[in-house]
């Protein structure tokens, strides 16, 4: 969690670090900091809350210089405070460092550290960190630093500035992402490529246990025992207003717009339909690689999970390959049976959530194959696995995932696919048929997006309930949790979703005439039952929400509420499914008055467990 930034260069870099951290706010939003070393003294600038909190402090105490960290918090030690927000410093306030991730060992170091006489301002695990650089800093920070990290267990993003060095910034990493951003005469630093995008295309993804050195001209890069690593430089192309809003009120909703062209972006020279053709050149698993599987997992945490459980249905009924779906903070304590014939698939829009990584290191460790679907280039979990099929979703800044979600359902029906060609497990036709299907969603979406006014007034009508439930079956059970997901994280009413042939098994109890009841009923195998299932449910009283078929004529005279979406194969529905569900979400939303880009308590990528 967290977000840092940093700059040194020709510019106001309080300018260009400010920006930055506007741009990392989705990671978190606790409290923010800059520092600057200016005439040989260092100056800080700290905020709780948002960051125009901090905006507005520095209006009132300018502060300008060449050369700056900053950080945006979500706290893990230490509630949100001005104290504890960074950037922190030692003692004798010729330190500074800015840090994302968790030492584990802190209380150990602090201890030894007050039986030094040290004395902590904060109740952060980061401030042991400035204090080991100070008192391990003899002759160049780039050695205290690399000491200091010697002593450190735990995870890491850190850029570090010192009065006595005021030309330098020196950054490392271990287990948290951090990216150099090439300029000329200029460098910069940040925790994702979104910050730095609006100055600098060249990048550089520092590995784990990467130090470097950063002056205006020069980048120096070396492990802990000071040797050089020359890392390569890549060049982003991703667009710069993909970044921002593009008019829209907020990122959510314009993700949510997104979805015709993120969905296509992921599907694109990955699929031929009229030739029965699945291509994905990343992955490198041959027909016999495919066939000697003998099962899968996919592991994940959230709405990333719910695109797993999914994906379940599609390997099991087109690949024929026997598929669990686990959440990564159990699947990596409950000693799951693993084999070097177990495919792990993990998946993960920012690729940096702690667990999904952590599942990924024991399937690893376990002789597994591992493969990643993942949206964010050069992310830890995107650069572990063994392969990856990215999303190409492009920066995901709403923290609830919309357009993620639609990308990972896109990519793991098309893996699904292709290894149903490379295991012969569905015909040519019907192979066809299901890659027409997938292409033919964007333009559905589009459509549906088109004239999704009805589900605003849905929302309207229903946003002062307390409960919603949500019910789906077979393939659309998972959409069901992810719609109530979506409802719970932006506007903080109950939800639940269930699989709706379980309602009589206990949760019809809780239905009564003040209770929505969202169902998804499109056209597929088992649309009788649901339908019978939503009958009884209205029988209890139940204010019935239905998202239909175009071609269901004949739920319109049942007295729901119903949102149509267009006619599909059951197996891709859930893509469209879910569309409604999200701008219901967040409509409700808008509606309560909440802080929909940012709901409370949440960070956009959890990084710690
Ligand atoms: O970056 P990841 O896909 O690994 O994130 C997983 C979850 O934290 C994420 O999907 C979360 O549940 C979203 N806020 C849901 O909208």
């Amino acid at each position: 969690m967290c977000g840092i930034v940093g700059y040194i260069g020709k510019k106001n870099a309080v300018d260009v670090v400010l920006d930055g951290l506007k741009k990392l706010e989705y990671r978190g939003y606790d409290s923010s900091g800059i520092a600057v070393v200016k005439d040989g003294r260092l100056q800080i600038r700290r905020s709780v809350g948002k960051l125009k909190n901090l905006e507005e402090n520095i209006e009132k105490r300018p502060l300008k210089a060449n050369i700056s960290i900053g950080h945006t918090r979500w706290a893990t030690h230490g509630k949100p405070s001005e104290e504890n927000a960074h950037p922190h410093t030692d003692p004798t306030k010729s330190i500074v460092i800015v840090h994302n991730g968790i030492v584990e060992n802190y209380a150990e170091l602090k201890s030894g550290l007050e039986k030094e006489g040290k004395e902590f301002k904060s109740e952060t695990d980061t401030e042991v960190i400035a204090h080991l650089i100070k008192k391990y800093y003899k002759d160049t920070l780039h050695c205290a630093v690399r000491k200091t990290l010697k002593e450190i267990r735990g995870s890491y993003a850190l850029g570090v500035i010192c009065k006595d060095e005021p030309n330098k910034i020196v950054c490392a990493r271990q287990d948290a992402p951090l990216i150099i951003g090439v300029g000329k005469g200029e460098n910069f630093l940040a925790s994702d490529i979104s910050a730095l995008l609006s100055y600098a295309r060249d990048m550089i993804f520092l590995e784990n246990g990467d130090i470097a050195e950063l002056t205006s001209d020069k980048i120096i890069i070396t492990d802990t025992e000071n040797n050089v690593k020359n890392r390569e430089v890549k060049n982003i192309k991703w667009d710069c207003v993909q970044a921002e809003k593009e008019g829209y009120k907020h990122f959510m909703l314009k993700e949510i717009y997104e979805q015709p062209r993120t969905i296509e972006d992921t599907f694109r020279g990955r699929i031929y339909p009229d030739e029965g053709r699945v291509y994905i050149e990343e992955v490198k698993l041959s027909k016999e690689d495919v066939k000697n599987i003998s099962n899968v997992y996919i592991v994940a945490c959230g709405t990333a999970y719910h695109s797993g459980l999914v994906s379940k249905f599609l390997f099991e009924n087109f690949a024929k390959i026997p598929t669990e779906v686990d959440i990564a903070s159990e699947f990596r304590y409950r000693e799951p049976i693993l084999n070097e014939k177990t495919l792990v698939i993990v998946v993960s829009q920012s690729g940096e959530t702690a667990d999904t990584l952590a599942a990924l290191r024991l399937a690893k460790s376990k002789g597994c194959v591992t493969l990643a679907v993942c949206n964010v280039v050069g992310s830890s979990i995107s650069r572990e696995a063994d392969h990856v099929v990215y999303t190409r979703c492009g920066p995901e800044i709403g923290v609830a995932s919309t357009k993620a979600f639609t990308g990972q359902l896109t990519a793991l029906y098309i893996l699904a696919l292709d290894w149903a060609r490379k295991k012969e497990s569905l015909s040519k036709e019907k192979l066809k048929k299901y890659l027409k299907e997938l292409w033919e969603v964007p333009v559905k979406i589009g459509n549906f997006l088109k004239q999704a006014e009805n589900v605003y007034e849905v929302a309207k009508k229903f946003a002062h309930k307390k409960d919603f439930l949500y019910l789906g079956r077979h393939i659309n059970y998972s959409i069901a949790l992810e719609g109530a997901l979506k409802l719970k994280e932006l506007s903080y009413i109950h939800a639940e979703g269930y699989a709706a042939g379980e309602m009589k098994h206990g949760p019809i109890a809780l239905i009564d005439d003040d209770m929505p009841v969202v169902s998804i009923a499109v056209k597929s195998r088992i649309y009788e039952k649901i339908n019978s299932n939503i009958e009884e449910a209205k029988a209890r009283g139940g204010i019935i929400i239905v998202i239909a078929s175009e071609s269901d004529k004949a739920i319109a005279d049942k007295g729901y509420s119903v949102i149509y979406v267009p006619d599909c194969d059951e197996f891709v529905s859930p893509i469209l499914s879910v569309i409604p569900l999200q701008l219901l979400a967040y409509y409700v939303s808008v509606a309560l008055g909440c802080d929909v880009d940012q709901p409370r308590n949440l960070a956009k990528s959890v990084t710690v467990e």
